[in-house]
């Protein structure tokens, strides 16, 4: 099927209340028309997502951002010029007419325009914003192949819309203005780094266990079945015995490679972009293995390194070291 005929498809099954899984720059997303409850109703049924966490809304032009949200204030105004289309969701007070099954009953909503070309001519085509949360069962390593989605909800949507392998491949930034300051709520494709050269200091929202600032910021997130280590070194494999090890690492190991059934390296020549590009898909890969245990290396807390970081924590269960 050519592009052109998938995104019709795609956006025809939008249009009569069903569901299509679509690529971004991120990962891929389970779309919704963000204005059919019942449409978005069957997504948190197919991801099996608690009620309580909220759907991003995909925009494809500044229009359908008017139809979701009161006003734009003037540092989010700032952020959309610069990183939209891209990898950046600003949390902003919402339009009554948004249904409180996408929000999850908050007086706000979470939209981005995602750097996709099909994805935009989908949304275009479709004629309504659509919910998209990342296109994985809930708590589960997010998608960024078409093929990572087939696997795992294929039967259970209407279509999977084939946009190639994802280029950014962490999810987007997360950045919310409910409040009187600006706030990161997730680290992600767009770095901190960045935004604050554009609006200033954001406070970074404090993570709380049991009740994180973005309601799906749970500690155990982004998880693969393998169980993860991120604290270890030499001395520790004396306590491994003969556990089938994988070893999750950033840049090329230089040394005890044998110790490990099976290696990943996210870049080898050490760079951020595209270890994140790598990193879902390598714990994927990883998780085939039937290991006892992950191995995995954190990268210097900088930059898109933030993003990784902290999706391998979630991966691992637990936010702290
Ligand atoms: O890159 C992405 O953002 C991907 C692609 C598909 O666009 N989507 C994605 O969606 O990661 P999801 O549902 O997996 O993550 C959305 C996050 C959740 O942690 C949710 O709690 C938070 O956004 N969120 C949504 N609406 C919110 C709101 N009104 N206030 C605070 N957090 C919100
Ligand atoms: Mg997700």
């Amino acid at each position: 099927m050519k592009d052109f005929e998938a995104i019709h498809q795609a956006a025809e099954i939008i249009k009569k209340g069903g569901l299509v899984a679509f690529p971004t720059e991120t990962v891929y997303g389970l779309g919704a028309d963000a204005f059919n409850p019942i449409a978005v109703a069957r997504v948190f049924e197919v991801k099996q997502r608690p009620h309580f966490d909220p759907l991003i809304v995909h925009v494809s032009d500044l229009a359908d951002l008017k139809k979701l949200v009161i006003k734009i204030p003037s540092h989010a105004k700032k952020l959309i010029e610069r990183f939209w289309p891209g990898p950046l969701t600003i949390v902003l007070a919402k339009r009554d007419e948004v249904p409180d099954i996408v929000t999850s009953g908050l007086p706000t909503v979470a939209v981005r325009m995602p750097r996709h070309p099909m994805t935009l001519s989908l949304i275009e085509l479709a004629g309504s914003p659509i919910v998209g949360p990342s296109a994985n069962p809930f708590g589960y390593l997010s998608p960024t192949t078409a093929e990572h989605v087939r696997d795992q909800l294929g039967d259970q949507i209407d279509f999977v819309l084939d946009g190639g392998p994802c280029e950014v491949g962490v999810e987007s930034t997360i950045i919310s203005f409910s409040e009187s300051k600006p706030r990161l709520l997730r680290p992600g494709g767009v770095p901190l780094e960045e935004i604050e050269s554009i609006i200033g200091r954001v406070e970074i929202a404090p993570i709380e266990e049991g009740r994180p600032s973005a309601p799906g910021m749970l500690p155990r997130h982004y998880a693969p079945r393998t169980p993860i280590l991120l604290d270890w070194d030499e001395k520790s494999f004396d306590s491994f015995g003969d556990m089938k090890i994988g070893l999750l690492a950033f840049r090329e190991p230089k040394k005890s490679k044998k110790k490990f059934h099976s290696i990943e390296v996210l870049s080898k020549k050490g760079d951020f972009r595209e270890a994140a590009a790598n990193l879902f898909a390598a714990i994927r890969r990883l998780d085939t293995f039937n290991l006892d245990l992950i191995l995995a290396e954190t990268v210097p807390e900088a930059g898109l390194g933030r993003a990784i970081n902290d999706r391998l924590r979630r991966a691992r269960g637990a936010l702290h070291p």
